[in-house]
């Protein structure tokens, strides 16, 4: 598959997608999205896949939103069907059976949070900078702003956020807990590598499974959350590599684990 806005490389189990419009800061055209929807999806089905990590080129933005070009002219219904789509992308990333790492390079803003924030983690340099700024255009967030950041910071720091659109930086989203960890520019693909080759190093069943009870449970009442926790736990109970993890343990070795 060839991509025009984006690059797409898979490198030691690791696939990068990179959002490539930098003198658009990246922003999210409608194609772009497509592009991205295409990307998440083959990187699910990829076995040589273990994380993605998605990050924005060149050295200012990471995302700075949709791209606001397309706005003009809009209609309501257009506007309803173009929030959807974006949402069932980023629900594609965040649901694939692939964690995903953003290495978040500079401004994240609107569509460009969203996007971070539909990934497993965050990881930011110290040069990024977050915001849902869409108040200022006389709209509100669409790639499901409203619903992820306040799950992931408390709904009054989200409110915050949404109604004033005021950017936040780095530092402050690490405080408010909207990303993981902060790095200087120059070392944040190598922190997000050092997490991917941490997590390549694990069961990929217990993997996939892991993110699936909490992808799913966080929508969940804690009681069904749990059955759901009960019933993927007993899967992993049932791979070869819940056989080979133990016996590694007891001879002191690295597990050979093989997905299955
Ligand atoms: N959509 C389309 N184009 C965008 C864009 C977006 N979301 N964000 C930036 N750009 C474009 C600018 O129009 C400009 O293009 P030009 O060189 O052809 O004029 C280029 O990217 C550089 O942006 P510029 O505004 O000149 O950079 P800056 O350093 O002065 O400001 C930002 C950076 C991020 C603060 C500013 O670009 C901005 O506020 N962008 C919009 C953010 C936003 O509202 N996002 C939510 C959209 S729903």
């Amino acid at each position: 598959m060839s991509y025009e806005n984006i690059l797409y490389e898979v490198r030691d189990n690791i696939c990068y997608i990179t959002i490539n419009r930098p003198k658009q800061l990246n922003a999210l055209s409608i194609a772009t999205m497509q592009e991205l929807k295409q990307a998440f999806i083959g990187a699910g089905d990829d076995a040589e896949v273990r994380v993605m990590i998605i990050t924005g080129a060149g050295d200012k933005a990471f995302v700075a939103g949709a791209d606001i070009s397309e706005f003009v002219g809009m209609s309501a219904v257009d506007a309803c069907h173009f929030s959807k789509n974006g949402q069932e992308v980023l629900n594609v990333l965040e649901n694939s059976k692939k964690p995903s790492i953003a290495a978040i390079n500079g401004f994240a803003l609107g569509g460009g949070c969203e996007l971070a924030m539909a990934c497993s983690m965050r990881v930011a340099s110290e040069k990024a900078k977050f915001g849902q700024p869409e108040v200022a255009l006389g709209i509100i967030p669409g790639y499901m702003g409203t619903q992820r950041l306040p799950r992931l910071v408390g709904k009054g720091i989200a409110l915050e956020m949404i109604l004033t659109g005021a950017p936040i930086r780095a530092d402050e989203a690490l405080r408010i807990g909207l990303v993981n960890k902060v790095v200087p520019p120059e070392e944040l693909i190598e922190a997000c590598e050092k997490i991917a080759k941490r997590i390549i190093g694990q069961a990929p069943v217990a993997i996939e499974a892991a993110l699936e009870a909490v992808n799913r449970g966080i929508n969940m009442t804690s009681e069904l959350g749990g059955m759901l926790e009960a019933d993927l736990f007993g899967l992993t109970c049932s791979t070869e590599d819940f056989v080979e993890g133990p016996k590694a343990f007891m001879e002191k070795r690295k597990p050979d684990f093989k997905g299955k």
